[in-house]
């Protein structure tokens, strides 16, 4: 159905930035650049100056960032990997596939990683906690940084949602070993197709993830150090990618401006509940904005019917998808989510209009 209000307008995005990405991608192409070559390491320069980093490595996707990361890191069978429930799939899959056990925790009412839990869930076979900066809100790093300081355990970030964040002062995706980045599509950071970085100031890793990314090739030998993967950024995506990262603070401050309304018209509406404000540490970067409301189903059908387009991040806990073999767990505040949250339109497109007409149809469904 044609929404009035999308979630996200991609064809209204391309339409604004035609000029400068036909120009890049044109450009890619014309000249045969279509892999390894000058754009994509530009982009993974200038990425690396915006992050704050030494090093940056684009790969296929924002899944590759996190299992080669893990890889390169030394992750293996018999490690355990603790993370959090409330995540996308592939956060836990990255580490499956790396042969080691995913541990999950439970989430806060702000959706980071329980610190409680995390230090309860640590075993002698713990090697790593992948934190996850869920919506564009870095996770608290100071009290993991902690944690896995006096533990003796690496840090591997799921910044996927959440490029151009800080906690501190410092972006997310340098605290940790590496640090993941998605330009899936609708990330705020968004390439024309799959693709994904590695921030980390560790040389070892960033050469490691160069060549797990070219299936274990080191380009200036021809030796193949590994088995690795087909799993590299494309060229073209990297030129978009590289005009993208241009605009990227000021669809930040959109964003924030965007959810600041919404958080206006919304305060003390029903039993919803808002996201979590920035506090003296954290800046959010707002890839969603996320309610909460015992009412969610309700509510979703009511502004779909008033062409108001949501999405849900995500409906059941990810161990009930039986497929995934993760066992049985009781997290509450996890499983209280899945049943409660409902992310409202939000991109560099979205309008003053879209929120007035979003929040008055929330706000005509409350009765307020
Ligand atoms: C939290 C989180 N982790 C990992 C990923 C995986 O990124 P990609 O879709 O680029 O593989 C995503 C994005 O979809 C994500 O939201």
């Amino acid at each position: 159905m044609a929404y009035t209000v999308p979630f996200v307008n991609p064809r209204e995005h391309y339409r604004r930035y035609q000029a400068e990405l036909e120009a890049a991608m044109i450009g890619a192409l014309a000249q045969g650049d279509l892999i390894m070559r000058g754009q994509l390491r530009e982009f993974e320069q200038n990425l690396a100056r915006f992050v704050g980093c030494r090093h940056v490595v684009g790969v296929a996707s924002g899944y590759h960032a996190l299992h080669l990361s893990l890889l390169a890191a030394g992750v293996g069978p018999g490690d355990e990997v603790v993370t959090v429930a409330h995540t996308f799939v592939a956060t836990i899959s990255a580490i499956v596939n790396c042969g080691a056990s995913p541990v999950l925790v439970d989430v806060r009412d702000d959706y980071d990683m329980d610190c409680g839990a995390l230090e309860a869930a640590i075993t002698p076979r713990t090697r790593a906690v992948l934190p996850v900066h869920l919506n564009g809100r870095v996770s608290d790093m100071a009290a993991i940084g902690d944690i896995c300081s006096r533990r003796g355990l690496l840090i591997i970030e799921d910044a996927a949602q959440a490029i151009g964040a800080t906690f501190g002062g410092r972006q997310a995706g340098t605290f940790g070993r590496a640090g993941c980045f998605s330009f899936f599509p609708f990330k705020i950071l968004g390439g024309f197709g799959d693709g994904g970085a590695v921030a980390t100031d560790d040389e070892a890793i960033a050469l490691a993830i160069r060549r797990l990314r070219y299936n274990g090739e080191d380009r200036d030998t021809g030796e193949y150090h590994y088995h690795g993967f087909s799993a590299l950024l494309d060229n073209v995506q990297a030129a978009v990618l590289d005009v993208k990262l241009r605009h990227l603070p000021s669809w930040i401050e959109h964003r924030r401006r965007i959810a600041q309304r919404y958080t206006a018209a919304l305060a003390g509406v029903g039993d919803l509940r808002l996201p979590p404000a920035d506090d003296a540490d954290r800046r959010d970067i707002f890839q969603n904005y996320v309610i909460r409301t015992s009412r969610r189903d309700a509510l979703r059908a009511h502004l779909r019917s008033s062409g108001i387009e949501t999405l849900v991040h995500w409906p059941k806990p990810v161990w009930e998808h039986l497929g995934l073999r993760l066992g049985e767990h009781r997290l509450p505040n996890t499983e209280a989510i899945c049943r409660e949250v409902i992310s409202l339109p939000m991109s560099a497109e979205t309008t003053d209009r879209d929120v007035e007409l979003a929040a008055a149809a929330i706000r005509g469904f409350f009765g307020d």
